[in-house]
């Protein structure tokens, strides 16, 4: 399916909907009696909000499902990030939808400003992998990037899709759904879930770990709107700089996501890609290292490490603006930094980074174990990130900094 096929049924009369985008309700069931008419809208997406959230994620219709495939409905767009959150592994399939005729607000600084009834999904899966137990599900890093609108369900296991909606009240909802063995529908599972997998690699050792969905509570602990835990929630990723890269949507249509947005008419008030920001794939070893470790810590920690982040307290700041600036406190991100409640590993480990002695760095330290208490992130992470972990490694050890004392 084309990128322009895809919104075209956005021009068609969204006024025969049952549920119209403004009203936000639960009316994605079907009738009896449905008319031609009723039948077409509820093949459309549908937005609910906390209190009416179905508790089957296909009822949304964001995610259609055959069986063999995977797709967005027409009218929900795929999304990609430069750097993005490591979650043991997973592939993501993201998505943007916004009520026909509304409009996302572009900003060059921050998350972009979403209309009431938007609704973000992320999808996470991995293709699949035969584990040494059967006890637990066999899963494989994916080789490749995201790319496309589909996913195809006999190469993939689906895990779990996290929702974000705007509700009327301006506030955002979290909602996760696991998918069922049969991978025909998912649930709502407010208390999250814990799953047994193993990570099957190539070459290498699997490794047995135990996957956890979050409960709808602790989004907030990532998605929090201010320190002193706030009871909001706000969507991350959806920034202009982490939003510029190029997308492929269907075979052979590669565009820039921001262009494709404003295209479509999503996007308001966006100033072209001359003055658009862009964060670094910390993957891409053709970029700068700082740029990479920057991006990298920005996706992975600033939610936390933030002014408005539940570590803020800890002083350490990981976000874009702070890292790597040597005109006011290094100390802010952590170089010659003693841990404030982190009793840590003990000598020869002394600060957040030293300069040049990446091996010593409680920074690197807490992204390289797992245990509790040392881990960082501090939630939703059971494996290493080797690959992160050799460029952050890499980026200490090249810091020009004065020794620590
Ligand atoms: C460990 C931290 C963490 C937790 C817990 C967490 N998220 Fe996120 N989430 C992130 C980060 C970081 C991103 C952005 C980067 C990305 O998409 O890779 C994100 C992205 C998302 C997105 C895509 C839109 C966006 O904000 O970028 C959705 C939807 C989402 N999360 C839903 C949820 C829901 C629902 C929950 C709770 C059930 C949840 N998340 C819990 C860290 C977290
Ligand atoms: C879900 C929230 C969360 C995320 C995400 C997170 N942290 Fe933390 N971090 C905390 C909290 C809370 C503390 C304070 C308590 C502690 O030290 O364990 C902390 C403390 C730390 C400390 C000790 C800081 C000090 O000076 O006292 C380091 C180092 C650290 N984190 C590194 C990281 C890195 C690197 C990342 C990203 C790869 C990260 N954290 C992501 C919550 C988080």
């Amino acid at each position: 399916m084309t990128p322009t096929s895809l919104f075209t049924s956005l021009r068609s009369p969204w006024a025969l909907s049952v549920c119209t985008a403004l009203v936000l309700s639960a009316c994605g069931g079907s009738s009896n009696n449905s008319s031609p008419e009723e039948v077409a809208a509820s093949n459309k997406p549908q937005v609910f909000e906390q209190s009416t959230a179905p508790k089957k994620l296909s009822e949304w219709r964001m995610l259609l499902n055959d069986g063999k495939t995977l797709s967005l409905n027409a009218g929900v767009l795929p999304y990609d990030l430069n750097s993005a959150l490591f979650s043991d592994y997973s592939s993501k399939l993201r998505s943007i939808y916004v009520p026909p005729g509304k409009q996302i607000t572009y900003k060059a600084d921050g998350t972009l400003e979403f209309p009431i009834g938007a609704v973000i999904t992320k999808t996470f899966y991995y293709p699949k992998a035969s584990p040494s137990d059967t006890a637990n599900l066999g899963v494989a890093k994916q080789s490749g990037k995201a790319q496309g609108s589909s996913l195809d369900l006999g190469s993939n296991v689906l895990i779990e899709t996290r929702i974000l909606v705007l509700q009327p009240d301006g506030t955002w909802s979290g909602l996760p759904y696991v998918w069922d063995a049969d991978q025909k529908d998912a649930q709502l599972k407010v208390g999250g879930k814990d799953i047994a997998m193993e990570l099957v690699s190539a070459g290498a050792p699997s490794q047995k770990f135990t996957y956890s969905v979050p409960t709808a509570q602790s989004c907030q602990q990532c998605h929090s709107t201010a320190s002193a835990g706030g009871a909001g929630i706000l969507p991350i990723g959806p920034k202009a700089r982490n939003l510029n890269k190029s997308y492929e949507y269907s075979a052979g249509v590669v565009k820039n996501q921001l262009v494709q947005m404003d295209e479509l008419k999503l996007l308001s008030g966006f100033t072209g890609l001359a003055t658009a920001p862009v964060n670094a794939d910390w993957r891409d070893s053709s970029q700068g290292l700082e740029a990479r470790a920057k991006a990298y810590l920005d996706v992975n920690c600033a939610h936390c490490h933030s002014s408005r982040g539940a570590a803020f307290q800890s002083g350490l700041m990981l976000d874009f603006n702070s890292v790597g600036q040597t005109t006011a406190s290094t100390v802010q991100w952590g170089v010659c930094k003693k841990p404030l409640a982190y009793g840590g590993p003990g000598a020869p480990y002394r600060y957040g980074i030293e300069p040049g002695q990446a091996d010593v760095s409680l920074l690197l330290y807490r992204m390289s174990h797992t245990s509790t208490g040392d881990v960082m992130p501090a939630i939703g992470r059971h494996l290493n990130h080797e690959e992160a972990n050799s460029v952050i490694k890499d980026w200490i050890n090249s810091l020009k900094l004065p020794a620590c004392l």
